[in-house]
């Protein structure tokens, strides 16, 4: 359990764990794990703790007893077979973090990062978000017994996130901006010393979020996918899964890499678009719009990562429309009953247009990573689902309806 922070720009090693960014370069941070003491071991010995985030207890820079945690990770892979006929794929597997306790795999990431705070002596802790971060780390304060402060782009948070972020009693202050806005006056507030940061350029948040997976490589039997999927916003979760994947290579307990494809809505993609173009560093994108309000990020804090972990494995970014989106999600519904918020539903709109330009091929075992519930933007899928049929309180009136 023993890791150093180094800065993933210069190298420099980072002796203070306040910091997000290298004193030295301003460079992203990183955690490195000690794993010798698991080398010449197995993932079944990990066996010992029940499915979860601190199952992999050894691989996370906080022990396990001061854990602040409620139950995150976890959560089913489905084996969507009747989706995985309709696009043409041998295997199409869910990875369903809506399942999470606040709905989205935010809390893999929080219950370090705020375990981490508690073990700083952190009293107040804080967010910007697009909406699920606050209210995982909303939840985690609450347990922790921390002060919170989360900053939100004015009007454009969906509804059940808004609503769990003032539940759990944080400070919620809605900003005139965008995401990439709230993320530069969060960080002078940090760098102030009034909060400790916990948004995902935290190194301690992706040490939680590479869980996924562990889980996905321990509920597939060790088996490598060929293809993980993952919509992409401030783009560290990507980061934290080829984190997560390349460190039980080096154990070698898996083989091979699948390849890791990143997938963004068309009116926020400089992750995508830096990828299209050869680049190993991306333009940032000065109005992002989407109706996926969870991905829309102009300038992705870990935006150097997340091409980093796309061209280490092959892999590739893509992006789609709004209405490819919200097909997506309706075809997710429909065909499997799972149900996910639209940026979720990213992951899957990415394969359905890989599939038909031929960068996925029929004889793939991919992964999606649905990363949060449904429930989370009910207002979206109010709008685009079909319509509540209306009747009086009588028999004959609801039947012409439930008949016709
Ligand atoms: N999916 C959902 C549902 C998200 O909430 C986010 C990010 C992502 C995907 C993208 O993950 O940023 O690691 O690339 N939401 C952040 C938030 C930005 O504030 O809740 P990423």
């Amino acid at each position: 359990m023993s890791y150093v922070i180094k800065c993933f720009e210069c190298g420099a090693e980072i002796g203070n764990e306040m910091l997000d960014a290298c004193p030295g370069c301003g460079g992203l941070l990183n955690v490195e794990m000690d794993l010798s003491r698991m080398r010449g071991r197995a993932p079944s010995d990990l066996c010992t703790r029940p499915m979860g985030v601190w199952r992999y207890a050894p691989f996370l820079p906080v022990p396990a007893e001061k854990a602040v945690t409620i139950q995150e990770g976890g959560t089913p892979l489905y084996d969507c077979r009747a989706l995985a006929k309709e696009l043409g794929l041998a295997r199409l597997h869910v990875k369903y973090e809506g399942a999470n306790p606040t709905g989205s795999f935010k809390d893999r990431g929080m219950t370090v990062g705020v375990s981490k705070a508690v073990q700083l002596g952190c009293k107040v802790v804080g967010c910007a978000s697009t909406g699920n971060t606050s209210a995982s780390l909303a939840a985690y304060a609450a347990k922790a017994g921390l002060g919170c402060v989360v900053l939100l782009p004015s009007g454009k948070v969906a509804l059940g996130k808004l609503a769990q972020a003032m539940f759990y009693g944080a400070k919620v202050i809605s900003i005139d901006g965008n995401f990439d806005d709230a993320l530069n006056v969060v960080r002078q507030l940090a760098r102030e010393g009034h909060l400790y940061l916990l948004n995902s350029i935290n190194p301690f948040r992706p040490e939680g979020q590479k869980t996924i997976a562990f889980e996905i490589l321990d509920q597939l039997e060790l088996e490598v996918p060929d293809a993980i999927v993952l919509p992409v916003g401030n783009a560290a979760n990507i980061w934290a899964v080829y984190k997560g994947l390349t460190e039980w290579r080096e154990l070698g307990w898996i083989d091979r890499m699948p390849r890791l494809i990143g997938v963004q809505a068309t009116g926020s993609n400089p992750i995508s678009a830096a990828f299209k173009a050869g680049k190993e560093d991306f333009v940032p994108v000065d109005h992002p719009e989407t109706v996926a309000t969870a991905i829309r990020i102009g300038n992705p804090a870990s935006g150097r990562k997340a091409l980093k972990a796309i061209y280490e494995t092959k892999g590739l970014a893509t992006e789609v429309t709004d209405e490819e989106i919200l097909a997506a999600q309706r075809l997710l519904g429909k065909r499997e009953g799972v149900g996910v918020e639209p940026a979720s539903a990213a992951s899957v709109a990415g394969v359905v247009r890989l599939r038909q330009e031929g960068l996925v091929s029929r004889d793939e075992k991919v992964v999606c990573i649905c990363t949060g519930n449904l429930l989370k933007d009910p207002d979206t899928v109010i709008k685009n689902a079909g319509q509540v049929l209306r009747a009086g309180a009588s028999l004959d009136e609801v039947k012409r309806l439930v008949l016709g």
